[in-house]
C-alpha cells in the first residue's frame, strides 16, 4: 500500500470478473494518492469495497431476476436515443431496464457539462453579435441514426428543433453535439429522417443525406409581406448534407410536412400531410377527407437543380426547386407525388423489407398501406392515379399514429384515443384490402396507459429489426406513478413482441417530454473514454504552460487539472479584465472527470479525461473568489480549488 496503492489494492481483493468497481477504485479514486503519501483517502476507499453481512456479495445473489431484469452490473442489451421534447435535448436509456443513462444538451443551456457556457458549446449553439446565444430554448422531437447498408453504423445521430427549426447533429463516440444548422425560410420543422443510399451512385451505400419537413406554412420570405393572406403562405422541404451540415435544396410543396421516412434504397424520401388544406385556423386543417402522403424523387429534384431549375428565397442562396401540384402533373417528369390519404394522418414509417410506408389516419380509424414499388411506377407513368399506390388501408382502431415494424411481417401501431398499441399483419391487411373475407389484419392489441404518442422497435427502422421489443411512449401517465405535483411524469411501457401475443413487461418513468426514439443495439455504439490533447486547438498540454496572460484588458488565465489539484493554485486578475479561462484536465484515467465553478462570475462546466474547454468572464468584482473542482473525482475533491483574486 505505501508504495503502489493501486497494485497493492488489487491484490488484497478477491477477483471478481463482473464488477468493475475495483479497478476504478483502483485507477480513478486513488489516482494521484500515489505519490502525495496520503493514506487517510485509500483505507476510507477499502473499507466501502468490503462487502457487508446485509449486502450479499455479488456471487451468491439473493434476488431472483426475471427474464427481463438487468440484474446488478450487468448491462443492456440496447441503447435507446430519446428527444427530450421543450426541454431541447436528446435522452439515452438502456434497454430493456429503462435506466437513464445520459441527457445530452442540444437546444439547451446545461449547467453540469456547461453547454451554453464553454465558448465551445456556445460557438456551436450559435450567438449575436454581442456575443449572447441567439437561442437558449429548443424543442427535440425527432432522433436519427447514420446508415451503412441499411442499417446503423453507429456513426452520427440528428435531432430536429421544432420551435426554431435547427438540425443538430451528434456525434456517437463521444455523444456530443457538433453542429447545428438553422434552416432557411421553413417554420415548424418538425419530421427529420436520414437517407439510407444514394439514389444514383450504388458505390454510396450509406447516408449522405439528412431531410426537414416543414409544418408551417409562412409567407416567403416572411419579412412583413403577405401577412394576412393565408393563401399566398406556403412550407418547405430541405435536404441537408450529412457530413457538411450545410442545406442543399429545398422543395417548394402544397400543404405541409410532418413525420419523413426515406426508402431502402435511396430513391424516395416521403412526408404525411396533415394540413393539404393549407388552412391558417385550425378548423380549416380538417376540412378535407383526405390529405395525402407526399414523396420525393431525390434523383429528379437533384438532376433539377443541377439544372438550374431553381429559385431562391430572400437572402437564403439554397436552391428551391418547386414541387406543387400544379408544376408536377406530368408523372414522368414529376418531382412529387401526393398520394392521398385519409384525414389528418400522424407518422410515415417505412417496412423494413422497403416494401411498404404505413401512414396512420389519425382522425381515421385506418392505417393505409403504400407499396414502394408502385409509387416508383407512377413516376414511370405506368399508374394512373396516385391512389392506386396505395394497397391496404385495414381499419386498427381510434387515434392511430406511428408504426413500428417486427421481421415477421407485422405492424404495431399506437392508438392515441384508444389507448393501446394494436399488433396487425401487413400481408393480411394486403388480402383484405383486395377483398378476402377470411383475411384479418388485427392480430393482436394490448391497452398501454395512457394515450401513447409514439411507438418503435428495437432495431425496427433498420433492414436488421429483430422483433424483441416496442416501447410506448405515452403522453399522459395520470395514477402510474407516485403524484409529485400538477406535472406529471410521462410513461415509458416496454413490450414484449417476440411472441404472438404482446406482453406489457414494465412502465419506467420519463421526464417530460419525449417524443421519438430509435432503439439500438448494442454492439453498434463504440464510444471513447478519453478524448485527446491534439483534438483540442486550445489545450494546455503540460501544467508547466499554466499561468495568466495579459493583453492590455484582455487577460488568458491557462490551467490544467490533475487529481486532486489545479495547477493554479491561485490567480490574480484586475477589476474590469475580460478573462478567457482555458482548462485542460491532464488526467488520462476512465470516468474521472473534474468540474470547474466561478462563484459570483455564473460560471460551471465540466472536463472529461483529456478534455478541453474555454469559458469568458468580465472579473467585474474585486475580491476573492474560491473556483472549486464541481465534480467528484477524488478524497481530496473538497480541498481541488483555485483561489481567484481580483485586485480593485
Ligand atoms: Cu476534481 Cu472533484
Ligand atoms: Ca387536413
Amino acid at each position: 500500500m505505501t508504495q503502489n496503492p493501486t497494485q497493492d489494492d488489487t491484490q488484497t481483493l478477491a477477483p471478481q470478473p463482473d464488477l468493475g468497481r475495483r479497478k476504478f477504485l483502483g485507477t480513478s479514486a486513488l489516482v494521484g494518492l500515489s505519490g502525495a503519501g496520503l493514506t487517510l483517502g485509500l483505507s476510507a476507499c477499502n473499507k466501502e469495497t468490503a462487502p457487508t453481512a446485509a449486502a450479499p456479495a455479488a456471487k451468491g445473489e439473493a434476488t431472483a431476476h426475471g427474464p427481463y431484469e438487468v440484474a446488478p452490473g450487468k448491462l443492456d442489451d440496447y441503447y435507446s436515443f430519446s428527444s427530450g421534447g421543450h426541454s431541447g435535448d436528446v435522452r439515452i436509456y438502456g434497454l430493456p431496464s429503462g435506466r437513464q443513462l445520459k441527457s445530452i444538451p442540444v437546444f439547451n443551456t446545461d449547467n453540469l457539462v456547461g453547454w451554453g457556457i464553454t465558448n465551445e458549446s456556445r460557438a456551436i449553439m450559435g450567438t449575436k453579435p454581442d456575443g449572447s446565444l441567439k437561442y437558449s430554448t429548443g424543442d427535440t422531437h425527432h432522433v436519427h441514426q447514420t446508415y451503412t447498408d441499411g442499417t446503423y453504423d453507429g456513426k452520427y445521430f440528428y435531432v430536429n428543433d421544432k420551435i426554431h427549426s435547427r438540425l443538430a447533429r451528434i456525434r456517437m463516440d463521444t455523444m456530443e453535439c457538433d453542429r447545428i444548422l438553422e434552416l432557411p425560410n421553413v417554420q415548424g420543422f418538425h419530421g427529420t429522417f436520414t437517407d439510407k443510399r444514394d439514389p444514383v451512385d450504388a458505390s454510396i451505400n450509406h447516408t449522405t443525406r439528412v431531410f426537414c419537413g416543414a409544418e408551417f406554412s409562412t409567407p416567403l420570405p416572411n419579412d412583413g409581406r403577405d401577412l394576412e393572406d393565408g393563401g399566398k403562405y406556403r412550407a418547405m422541404f430541405t435536404c441537408v448534407d450529412s457530413e457538411s451540415m450545410e442545406p442543399r435544396w429545398q422543395v417548394l410543396i402544397d400543404g405541409n410536412c410532418d413525420l419523413v421516412a426515406t426508402s431502402y434504397d435511396g430513391k424516395l424520401a416521403a412526408t404525411n400531410q396533415y394540413n393539404v388544406e393549407n388552412g391558417v385556423h385550425y378548423e380549416d386543417m380538417m376540412a378535407a377527407e383526405m390529405d395525402a402522403c407526399l414523396f420525393f424523387n431525390v434523383a429528379r429534384i437533384e438532376a433539377a437543380v443541377k439544372a438550374g431549375k431553381t429559385t431562391t428565397i430572400g437572402s437564403s442562396r439554397v436552391p428551391v426547386v418547386d414541387g406543387t401540384r400544379a408544376a408536377n402533373k406530368d408523372p414522368k417528369t414529376a418531382l412529387t407525388c401526393y398520394v392521398p390519404i385519409p384525414k389528418n394522418p400522424h407518422g410515415v414509417n417505412i417496412s423494413p423489407d422497403g416494401k411498404y410506408y404505413a401512414c396512420s389516419g389519425k382522425l381515421s380509424p385506418t392505417a393505409s398501406v403504400i407499396e414502394h414499388e408502385l409509387v416508383l411506377k407512377w413516376f414511370d407513368g405506368g399508374l394512373e392515379n396516385p391512389r392506386d399506390a396505395v394497397v391496404a388501408e385495414p381499419e386498427i382502431g381510434l387515434g392511430p399514429l406511428h408504426t413500428g415494424f417486427d421481421n415477421k411481417g407485422n405492424a404495431y401501431t399506437t392508438l392515441f384515443l384508444d389507448s393501446q398499441i394494436v399488433k396487425w399483419n401487413v400481408e393480411a391487411a394486403i388480402k383484405s384490402y383486395q377483398g378476402d373475407k377470411s383475411a384479418k389484419p388485427v392480430v393482436d392489441r394490448i391497452d398501454v396507459h395512457y394515450q401513447p404518442g409514439h411507438g418503435f422497435t428495437s432495431m425496427g427502422e433498420t433492414k436488421e429489426a429483430d422483433g424483441r421489443f416496442f416501447l410506448s411512449d405515452n403522453k399522459f401517465s395520470k395514477d402510474r406513478f407516485l403524484p409529485v405535483g400538477p406535472l406529471h411524469p410521462e410513461t415509458a411501457q416496454l413490450i414484449d413482441i417476440s411472441g404472438d401475443k404482446m406482453k406489457l413487461v414494465h412502465d419506467h418513468s420519463v421526464l417530460s417530454e419525449p417524443h421519438d426514439s430509435i432503439i439500438v443495439r448494442r454492439d453498434i455504439i463504440k464510444t471513447r473514454q478519453i478524448y485527446d490533447l491534439d483534438e483540442f486547438p486550445l489545450a494546455v498540454k503540460d501544467a508547466k504552460e499554466s499561468g495568466v496572460f495579459r493583453n492590455g484588458k484582455k487577460v488568458t488565465v491557462k490551467l490544467t487539472s490533475q487529481a486532486p489539484s489545479f495547477s493554479l493554485r491561485e490567480f490574480k486578475v484586475k477589476k474590469g479584465d475580460e478573462v478567457t479561462l482555458i482548462l485542460t484536465n491532464l488526467d488520462k484515467v476512465e470516468d474521472l472527470t473534474h468540474g470547474f465553478a466561478i462563484p459570483k462570475h455564473d460560471i460551471n462546466f465540466i472536463v472529461s479525461p483529456q478534455e478541453t474547454k474555454s469559458v469568458t468572464f468580465i472579473a467585474d468584482k474585486p475580491g476573492v473568489y474560491w473556483c472549486y473542482c464541481t465534480h467528484f473525482c477524488h478524497a481530496l475533491h473538497l480541498e481541488m480549488r483555485s483561489r481567484m483574486i481580483v485586485e480593485a
